[in-house]
């Protein structure tokens, strides 16, 4: 028996990921740039019994749904078919964050689980290649298994994998405004946008210039310009999103609260833009400088409802680690007993 523990840490994308271009490998349309943040990480135990069979998936302290422990088990797959080993695992796994409300939880625990269960499995890979491996749980993933600020090329299924770009000290303000699971997953979502969206292929072509523009604003240290692309492009992705047939809506009445909110920030002369997932939250891209006041101002706008199930004031997000293996839990209690 064998285990191992990880954690990762959500990220949030200043240039979208939205749309593959091979669903079982998971390859996306186009290229994206995220921040992997430094709270609200996914911490995951994974166990190699000794025996074939089925996975067991403890999610937040309890048994998963079906389909996550399905998913699970999907990605599990593709490790022990690159090691074979067809043994079943146990994978414990917390969020410290909402599951499933458009908070990057899916990056985080993708990544941390692909972290713990290569180890557990005995697979020794170096940054690319976990980053690769991540990708095929969740697109996204494979951001977070980086540091700080990581741009996710298209590329093909080698090429596809996430790696460091230069840039400027970043902050994030997240504004919870629901902490309800989505109603569409983001992967019938994507779908729905590239077979019915109108839009679509502008939004992949246009998403590819953007990324470059973005790449050179980090490498600038040019936040005005990181800050307008990065809230144009997020207002593009949910375009492209209210465009498919049947048309899916993830931003609420309490998100485009948010929303002009920060366009008056900006208006006060303050470093604000909005950008927002798949999901009704915000996080509002800002400075190491400006965030106080940003933060001040969104706990003043009281639109993370309880009822909801928002959690209260958030701490200010920074850079945070890439996906990285933990002291596991188990073994130092064996160890001290
Ligand atoms: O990795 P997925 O399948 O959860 O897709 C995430 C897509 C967005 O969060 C909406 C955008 C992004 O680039 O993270």
């Amino acid at each position: 028996m064998s285990r191992a523990s990880s954690i990762a840490y959500p990220n949030i994308a200043l240039v979208k990921y939205w749309g593959k271009r091979d669903e079982a490998l998971i390859l996306p349309a186009a290229g994206s740039l995220s921040l992997t943040v430094d709270d609200l990480a996914t911490t995951t135990a994974v166990e190699v019994t000794d025996r074939p069979g089925e996975d067991i998936f403890i999610l937040n302290g309890r048994a998963a749904s079906a389909s996550a422990t399905e998913r699970t088990s999907a990605f599990l797959d593709v490790i022990r078919q690159q090691v074979g080993d067809d043994r079943a695992a146990v994978v414990d796994s917390t969020n410290a964050g909402p599951t499933g409300a458009g908070m990057a939880s899916s990056a985080s625990g993708f990544a941390a689980l692909a972290s713990a269960a290569a180890s557990a499995y005995g697979l020794s890979l170096d940054q690319p290649a976990l980053s690769r491996l991540a990708r095929r749980g969740s697109g996204s993933a494979c951001r977070s298994v980086i540091g700080g600020l990581a741009v996710w090329h298209a590329g093909d299924e080698l090429e596809s994998f996430a790696e460091p770009v230069p840039g400027p000290d970043l902050r994030l303000v997240p504004v919870i405004v629901s902490g309800r699971p989505k109603a569409v997953s983001s992967r019938r979502a994507m779908r729905l946008s590239r077979d019915t969206s109108p839009f679509y292929p502008a939004w992949v072509s246009s998403t590819e210039e953007t990324l470059r523009q973005m790449i050179a604003a980090c490498a600038a240290g040019d936040i005005e310009r990181i800050g307008q692309l990065t809230e144009s492009h997020a207002l593009r992705m949910h375009a492209v999103i209210a465009s498919s047939t049947p048309p899916v809506r993830y931003l609420s009445p309490a998100s485009l609260t948010v929303l002009d909110a920060v366009q008056e920030l900006r208006a006060d002369g303050l470093a604000a833009w909005a950008t927002a997932d798949a999901g009704p939250n915000v996080c509002v891209l800002t400075t190491p400088g400006d965030a106080g006041q940003v933060a001040q101002a969104m706990a003043g706008l009281a639109v993370s409802d309880p009822a909801e199930g928002a959690p209260g004031p958030l701490r200010i997000l920074g850079p945070g680690p890439g996906a990285h293996l933990i002291p596991d839990p188990v073994e130092l209690t064996r160890g001290a007993s």
